[in-house]
């Protein structure tokens, strides 16, 4: 393979232009990404072309896109996989800014809902909180969620309900519940047990097929409508609200 034509999405609300691929030939080096060949098409073929991306290396998050019908990121996705046709589309659900970004305000409001951060009511200890082993183990791989989107474009309930709140934001209030120095669950389960919460979720297991770095929010969303049954049950005693 000496060359790969890359198929683009290109759209520009505010122009009142109509979306469509624009289609360019980018010669093929070997170990090439998706993003590097987006990379070439903007500094040598077309710098017009809008796209989002930072770290190239899988950490960001930035460069989530839908990739020959899957959403990847394009900085871990090689060309030499996919073969000599490309084509490329934004996050779905999200509006579109330009071309190939997106306007993410939405997937963040969602995610704040389940404050995505650790809630200490217990004493908090002067220095640091110490973690025995044992538990930050019950955090592996959830921990490794870079907020790409990924999971919230290939989620057909977003389609239907558009305040369903989200697997992102599902996985994240799981990984900060699974934490033994949180004492927050009681707050976030009022908001996940509730009308745009997990109780919406049709198992699809879209989320977990796509995710980047193999994070299983079907499983998350699984822990926290027990969780939520569990609470409802225990009188919201909230010392019995952990897994
Ligand atoms: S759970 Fe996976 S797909 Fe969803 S935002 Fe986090 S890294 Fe991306
Ligand atoms: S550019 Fe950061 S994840 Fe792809």
């Amino acid at each position: 393979m000496d060359r790969v034509i890359f198929e683009v999405f290109r759209f520009i609300p505010e122009e009142k232009s109509e979306p469509h691929f624009d289609r360019f030939e980018v010669p093929y080096t070997k170990g090439m990404t998706v993003l590097q060949g987006l990379l070439y098409i903007q500094s040598k073929l077309d710098g017009s072309l809008g796209l989002r991306f930072a770290c190239r290396a899988g950490i960001c998050g930035s460069c989530a896109m839908h990739i020959n019908g899957v959403y990847r990121l394009a900085c871990e996705t090689q060309v030499s996989l996919l073969g000599e046709h490309i084509r490329v589309r934004p996050l779905g659900h999200l509006p579109i800014i330009k071309d190939l970004v997106v306007d993410m305000t939405e997937f963040w409001e969602k995610y704040k809902l389940v404050k995505p951060y650790l809630i200490h009511s217990k004493n908090v200890p002067e220095k640091e909180f110490l973690q025995s082993v044992d538990d930050r183990e019950k955090l592996t791989r959830i921990v490794d969620c870079i907020l790409c989107g990924a999971c919230y474009a290939a989620c057909p309930v977003v389609d239907t309900h558009k305040d369903y709140i989200g697997p992102h934001a599902f996985a994240k209030a799981n990984r900060f519940i699974r934490d033994s120095r949180d004492d927050g669950t009681f707050e976030r389960l009022r908001i996940i047990g509730g009308e745009d919460g997990v109780f919406r979720c049709h198992t699809v297991f879209s989320c977990q097929e796509v995710c980047p770095k193999e994070i299983n929010a079907s499983g998350s969303i699984a822990e926290l409508k027990m969780l939520t049954t569990k609470a409802a049950f225990t009188a919201f005693d909230r010392s019995k609200l952990k897994m």
